[in-house]
């Protein structure tokens, strides 16, 4: 098979889209002929090796880890899978190897989901890692609920799109950061009060709108946006990040509950979300379609940290 192979860390140069040996299902697992792949920031970090202390990587490493397209092998005691079907699946491994970015990919079968009616392959390519963050930090840890006061940072990204959605969801009253270009967008995602964070000083802005604290912050951005978070929160709030350490001292101190969470593969979430879209209670993220030939576009692009929901690689 073809596939976007580097044989060590570095710039784009060490992308080569080659041929290789075809990954084979292993036990539990479906091998997908991939269609599309969605980009993620953590394509071009892994390739540049920023998270090899956080990722196991080993060469030659294919790159990538969203996939969607369709069933063309089964490997042994997988049932309720057929030859042919729809599939989609956060392609994430104990060891960094065998990505998306290439014409297969195989993956644990209860980690994968059939992609619904209402989604082409391309809308669904975009949609397992940044969705089971935004559930993992909002559901599992934040545990957030009706009447809570939360601010969602980078709302027009990836995983602001689907926490903004999610939270309001949940019947949070959701404030969010965007440029001004992007407030409109975000707004209709469901935030009440998008704020932009390039000339409005965030911090100072929420304590008006919540002089009691909030009760969430996600921190999808890093920076500022981080550093702000503990002075925002009320006691017994919670603080997600998924860029930065936390500042553990500072979240005692402020008696927060607080994480820095790495997404996990969940298939039973993935569906959860996925059977959200499909009853119209969220929607899909805006996708911009790329083709594989052209991925140092697309990983510049990503890298400029301003992609509106999603890049997608056209695959095969
Ligand atoms: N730990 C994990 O498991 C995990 C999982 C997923 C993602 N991540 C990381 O989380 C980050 C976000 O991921 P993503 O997929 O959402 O990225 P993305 O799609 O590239 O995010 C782009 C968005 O970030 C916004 N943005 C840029 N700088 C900002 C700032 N200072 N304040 C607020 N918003 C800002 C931009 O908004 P405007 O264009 O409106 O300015 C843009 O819409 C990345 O660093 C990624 O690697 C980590």
């Amino acid at each position: 098979m073809k596939a976007l192979v580097i044989e060590k860390f570095g710039g784009t140069e060490v992308m080569e889209w080659k041929e290789i040996s075809k990954p084979m299902p292993q036990a539990g697992e479906i091998q997908i002929q991939v269609e599309y792949a969605g980009v993620n920031p953590v394509d071009w970090k892994i390739r540049e090796g920023l998270v090899k202390h956080m990722f196991p990587c080993h060469f030659p490493l294919i790159l990538g880890w969203d996939a969607a397209g369709t069933v063309s092998a089964i490997g042994e005691g997988v049932e309720g899978v057929t030859v042919g079907d729809r599939m989609m699946a956060y392609c994430k491994k104990k060891v960094v190897q065998w990505g998306s970015f290439a014409e297969y990919v195989c993956m644990e079968a209860q980690h994968c989901c059939l992609i619904p009616s209402k989604l082409n392959t391309a809308q669904a390519a975009a949609i397992p890692l940044v969705a089971l963050t935004a559930w993992q930090a909002l559901f599992d840890f934040a545990k957030v609920k009706a009447g809570d006061q939360v601010l969602i940072h980078a709302g027009a990204g990836g995983v602001g799109v689907f926490a903004v959605q999610l939270a309001k969801w949940a019947g949070a009253t959701v404030y969010s950061t965007a440029s001004s270009q992007n407030h409109a967008f975000v707004e209709n995602l469901g935030a009440d009060e998008v704020i932009d964070y390039n000339f409005v000083d965030v911090g100072e802005k929420i304590k008006e709108r919540a002089p009691g604290g909030l009760d969430f912050v996600f921190d999808c951005a890093g920076g500022t946006a981080h550093a702000q978070a503990y002075d925002i929160l009320k006691p017994g709030g919670a603080l997600v990040s998924i860029v930065e350490p936390i500042k553990k001292e500072l979240a005692l101190e402020k008696e927060l509950r607080a994480c820095c969470l790495v997404v996990r593969p969940n298939g039973e979430q993935l569906q959860k979300v996925l059977d959200l879209i499909e009853s119209g209670k969220i929607q899909a993220a805006p996708i911009e379609e790329i083709p594989i030939d052209q991925i140092v576009k697309a990983f510049d692009q990503s890298k400029k940290g301003h992609t509106k929901g999603k890049i997608v690689l056209k695959i095969t």
